[in-house]
């Protein structure tokens, strides 16, 4: 009885546990997503590899969500042209060929807090986490880093689960 009543015990606790956050999987591989923050969403500059923050347009979506070689991870291909994956390539984010030199680079898990499907919107409160180096995808919303500014990697805590997923 003692040991069914301690384990029924540790569960709770588990349960209760503040570490532990309830997180959701989008059923987004396979489709074509914006990643936004507010007003924002991740694009791509004009000139060169990197992503920056753009105006949020949800009916257009940037990313096709393909499998990547490890279960419930995704790699993010550019819609435009399918031979360009987001790829951790170090400081900043970059949009460079597949497949990297390390598969990792461009293995992303995607968590969210809610696993809507309302409208367009599919991942409510997420993280975008580089399978690299456990680094988050940052679209500041700052006002000391107005649109057009760099989409960086970062503090998965201190940016907190930020990104909303919009299917188009
Ligand atoms: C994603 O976008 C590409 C390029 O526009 C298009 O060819 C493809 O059919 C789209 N896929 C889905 C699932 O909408
Ligand atoms: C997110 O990006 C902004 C602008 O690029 C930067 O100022 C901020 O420090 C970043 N946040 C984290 C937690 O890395």
């Amino acid at each position: 009885m003692l040991s069914i009543a301690s384990i029924f015990l540790s569960v709770l606790l588990a349960g209760a546990s503040p570490a532990r956050r309830a997180t959701c999987s989008p059923q987004i591989l396979g489709t074509n997503i914006s990643i936004t923050n507010g007003p924002l969403e991740a694009g791509f500059s004009l000139t060169g590899s990197t992503l920056v923050s753009q105006p949020i347009s949800e009916t257009i979506p940037e990313f096709a969500v393909a499998a990547s070689n490890s279960p419930g991870e995704f790699t993010l291909l550019k819609v435009t042209n399918e031979e360009l994956a987001l790829t951790n390539a170090g400081a900043l984010p970059a949009m460079l060929p597949v497949p990297s030199p390390d598969s990792r680079m461009q293995n992303w898990a995607v968590e969210c807090s809610g696993c809507v499907h309302e409208g367009g919107l599919i991942g409510e409160g997420c993280t975008i986490v580089s399978q690299f180096d456990g680094r988050c995808l940052n679209i500041s919303l700052s006002t000391t880093t107005p649109v057009g500014s760099p989409v960086t990697l970062g503090n998965c805590a201190a940016i907190g689960s930020s990104i909303n997923i919009y299917i188009a």
